[in-house]
């Protein structure tokens, strides 16, 4: 196996808890920290119908369904981390010689509401591209407004409905950022099942940059494991349940990689909160 190296708000209240963390009682801070949570998505709520009021374009997903993937009720930030997915994609799969606008069969794994399978449908007609996800609103509105793909619904946990081998390329953007070790390695696991012997798959993960905003004894502890998952319940009743968030090391995702690939590349993304691996089916 061969292996290379080269180089996504929080309100006011949660900075007001912040600074009371020290002098506040513990029943207090439990109190207040429900009581956000309990708000927080309602919020949410309210903000997305605002924003649909507002600058909703018939071509653009609803505002809940963006938030779900960006954090964000940003229509600029939505198009632009696509955009940009979209470009570090085609570059990273042009490096191992495959056109990603002319590659076959290939599958967005997390799809979500097409923040990144849109910006490749614009280019092109050459690739079959299918996307799946666990949101079937999500799902919903992806197969009633982007033409040129197919979108499928999947569970929590694989199989995916697909056969061995038949996809060339499989990409997931910001998927693994939030999934569990067993969720991970139950979909490498799958992913590989249904990528064909010499097929790609790129994963992006949190990277260095990301990891900076984490407290010193988290970052011990993802240096220590390889791997580190935090849940919050703030996004409950927003996201999916086991949708929390995840960081990896190079090395761990490396080597989960490695046992089905003949090459496994990490790439940093310089100014990027994440990294790609790519793996090349044994
Ligand atoms: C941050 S969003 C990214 C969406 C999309 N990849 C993009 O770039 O806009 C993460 C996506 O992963 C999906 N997801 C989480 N767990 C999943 C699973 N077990 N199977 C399929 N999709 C999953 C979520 O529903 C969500 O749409």
């Amino acid at each position: 196996m061969r292996r290379c190296s080269g180089s996504l708000g929080e309100c006011a209240t949660m900075h007001i808890m912040a600074e009371w963390k020290f002098t506040l009682p513990g029943h207090v801070k439990s109190s207040l920290s429900s009581m956000y949570h309990r708000i927080f998505p309602f919020w949410v709520r309210l903000r997305c119908i605002a924003s649909d009021f507002g600058d909703r374009s018939p071509s653009l997903p609803p505002a809940l369904l963006r938030f779900r993937v960006s954090e964000s009720f940003s229509v600029g930030q939505f198009n632009a981390i696509g955009e940009g997915c979209a470009m570090q994609l085609a570059d990273i799969a042009c490096a191992f010689g495959v056109d990603i606008l002319n590659a076959g069969v290939a599958l967005d794994f997390g799809c979500g509401c097409g923040r990144t399978i849109r910006q490749l449908l614009a280019k092109t007609h050459s690739t079959t591209f299918i996307g799946t996800d666990v949101d079937h609103e999500a799902v919903a509105w992806c197969s009633s407004n982007l033409a040129g793909a197919s979108f499928f619904t999947n569970e929590m946990v694989p199989p995916l409905m697909f056969d061995f081998a038949s996809f060339d390329l499989v990409y997931c953007i910001s998927v693994f950022t939030h999934l569990d070790e067993r969720l991970q390695d139950l979909w490498l696991e799958e992913l590989f099942r249904v990528i064909r012997p010499g097929g790609i798959l790129i994963l992006s993960v949190h990277g260095r940059n990301a990891h900076r905003s984490l407290p010193e004894f988290q970052i011990q502890k993802l240096k220590s494991y390889g791997i580190l998952h935090l849940t919050s319940k703030k996004l409950l009743g927003i996201v999916p349940e086991q949708y929390h968030t995840t960081w990896h090391t190079e090395e761990y995702i490396v080597s989960r990689l490695s046992a089905q690939s003949k090459v496994v590349c990490y790439r940093t993304i310089p100014d990027g909160i994440q990294d790609y691996v790519v793996a090349i089916k044994k």
